[in-house]
C-alpha cells in the first residue's frame, strides 16, 4: 500500500542554522522558509536525489513541535512520510487493522499541497508517521 518515501521530516531548534549545514556543508539544495500556520511550523525543503528532507521550527503558541523540542533540545527526526495512491482507502484500511489515525481522521492539506493524514507513533515503533496522497 505505501509507496515513495517522499521525506524525512527533522526537528532543529535554529532554522536558519541547519538550513545553512544542509547547503554549505552538505552541499545539498536548500530551499527558502515557509511558513505554514495551519501546522504550527515553518519548513525548510532540502531536495536529494531520492527523497526530501523537511527541517521543522515551530511556528506560533500552539506548535505541535515546541513539545518535542523540549524533549530533544538538539533537534531530532520528528517523522517520516510515505506515498499512498488514495488516503482514504489507506485510512480506512489501516483502521480496520487497529491502527490510530490522529486527528478527526480527516485528510488535510500538507505543506506541499496534497492530502495528508498522521498514525499514531505508538501504533508504529515509536515513529510518527505522515501520509501523503499523490
Ligand atoms: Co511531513
Amino acid at each position: 500500500m505505501i509507496g515513495r518515501l517522499n521525506h524525512v521530516a527533522i526537528a532543529v531548534p535554529d532554522l536558519a542554522r541547519a538550513a545553512a549545514q544542509y547547503r554549505d556543508t552538505l552541499g545539498a539544495s536548500v530551499g527558502d522558509p515557509q511558513d505554514e500556520p495551519d501546522h504550527g511550523v515553518t519548513v525548510v525543503f532540502i531536495d536529494l536525489p531520492n527523497t526530501k528532507i523537511e527541517l521543522l521550527h515551530p511556528l506560533g503558541d500552539a506548535s505541535p513541535i515546541t513539545a518535542f523540542l523540549a524533549k530533544n533540545p538538539a533537534g531530532g527526526i520528528h517523522h517520516l512520510c510515505y506515498e499512498v495512491a488514495d488516503i482514504r482507502a489507506a485510512r480506512d484500511r489501516l483502521k480496520a487493522e487497529g491502527a490510530r489515525v490522529l486527528g478527526d481522521g480527516e485528510p488535510k492539506t500538507g505543506a506541499h499541497g496534497k492530502p495528508v493524514l498522521f498514525l499514531h507513533p505508538k501504533d508504529f515503533n515509536g515513529c510518527l508517521i505522515e501520509l501523503e496522497e499523490q
